[in-house]
């Protein structure tokens, strides 16, 4: 029996008409404008379905991508709408008839991995550009077994914090499972133990730089937010405040946080760099990349085009590696890390359901402390009272 929920939607034609008010200005959009509250037709449960009832969601950057139709307009290119969403955490309620790893009552995360290849990385993103899927921004949702991973509730994080991580964790644990091992190819540990890791801000580069500093290696974090940096510096990894570099818009400031970084890694520089971000970004991360270093990125927030010395890159022997997500197996051993590993900053406000519209604003103004959450139901079970 088919039942009707409430979910966030983006239209094409709600961005074509916020653009229009802004005159094409993509700074001076507002994408509560473009986030907007629907009805949703659940599926019928097939034999390996899941129903799953929403408990909390993470804000991710690809909602903003698709309300800003900033890379591409994937609404329009969708047929028009599109169901966003695709990191939550949720109570099951029901399950289909062949469907042995879940039963009503467990609590269980999402992973976004639409369309594995043969190795098992996606060729597309749930609730993004994998066709007819319809995401987690909802009160509820059926989803395939194969889409769900049950939630280390005794892992010592909170509810919120564990909805922090369902999509940066495992994209995290791939780039940093990736990078070092490029790294590694080239240089063994018998030659040099301890390695050099920056990243610069953003929710995926603080999980990636935890990782690195839980196996021992020296991390840097930076980023033009002080909560964010104290939050990592209680970790011990070391922050560093990228506005007082301009955010790298000169030459100059590059120059000078070269020079900062050196200083910091007593001449050794950075051996692998977390990216994600881009535009000016880039250059700041190739200037302090260490001889036979390796720049990894899943992210392209300021600009999908970049430019490079390839002679430099050459003599320094540098890597660029470009990831997307995990494969599903990765996504499991992602999880198994959640609390040991990944203690995430959540943003300080948990964001109501109806107020999904405006959390996104905030992340677009990127004025959050942290990752933020927005919290679907008041009513929650008695599994996850205590963590809260
Ligand atoms: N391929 C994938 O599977 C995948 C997965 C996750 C994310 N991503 C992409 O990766 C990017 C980052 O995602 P995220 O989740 O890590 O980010 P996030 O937690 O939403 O944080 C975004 C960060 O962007 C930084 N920022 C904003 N404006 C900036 C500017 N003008 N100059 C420099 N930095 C600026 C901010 O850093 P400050 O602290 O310095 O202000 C902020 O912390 C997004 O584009 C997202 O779509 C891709």
């Amino acid at each position: 029996m088919s039942r009707t929920v409430r979910a966030y939607c983006i239209t094409a034609e709600a961005v074509a008409r916020e653009k229009e008010r802004v005159g094409g200005d993509l700074d001076q959009m507002d994408v509560a404008n473009v986030i907007q509250l629907d009805k949703l037709e659940l599926r019928d449960m097939g034999p390996n379905d899941v129903h799953v009832r929403m408990l909390a969601v993470s804000g991710e950057h690809n909602v903003d991508h698709a309300a800003l139709a900033d890379t591409i307009d994937i609404a329009d290119a969708r047929g028009g709408r599109i169901y966003p969403g695709n990191s939550a955490l949720g109570e099951v309620i029901d399950v289909g008839d062949r469907v042995d790893r879940f039963k009503a009552g467990d609590i269980v995360v999402t992973h976004c991995n639409g369309d594995p290849d043969q190795f098992g990385f996606p060729l597309r993103i749930w609730a993004y550009d994998q066709p007819e899927s319809v995401g987690w921004y909802g009160e509820e949702a059926v989803v395939g077994d194969w889409q769900l991973i049950h939630a280390p509730l005794d892992c010592g994080l909170t509810l919120w914090e564990m909805a922090a991580l369902p999509l940066r964790a495992p994209t995290a644990y791939h780039m940093w499972r990736r990078a070092l091992g490029i790294y590694r190819l080239k240089v063994e540990r018998e030659k040099q133990a301890v390695l050099n890791v920056l990243g610069f801000g953003g929710g995926v580069s603080e999980l990636f730089l935890m990782i690195a500093k839980s196996e021992g290696h020296n991390a840097y974090f930076c980023s033009g937010s002080p909560d964010r940096r104290e939050a990592l510096e209680k970790l011990g990894i070391v922050g560093i405040d990228q506005k007082q570099y301009n955010r790298f818009a000169t030459r100059d400031d590059v120059n000078a946080f070269r020079k900062e970084v050196r200083n910091l890694t007593n001449g050794g520089d950075a051996h692998i760099v977390c990216d994600m971000l881009r535009g000016p970004v880039f250059p700041a991360g190739l200037a302090v990349a260490a001889r036979q270093g390796v720049n990894t990125s899943a992210g392209w927030q300021l600009s999908q085009v970049v430019e490079y010395n390839t002679t430099v890159m050459s003599v320094k022997q540098v890597t660029l590696d470009h990831t997307h997500y995990e494969t599903i197996e990765g996504c499991h051993a992602a999880t198994e890390l959640y609390g040991r590993v990944f203690k995430p900053t959540v943003h300080k406000e948990i964001y109501p359901f109806e107020d999904l519209g405006r959390c996104f604003e905030e992340m677009h103004q990127n004025i959050q402390t942290g990752i933020p959450i927005i919290r679907i139901t008041d009513d929650l079970p008695d599994s996850v009272k205590g963590i809260i």
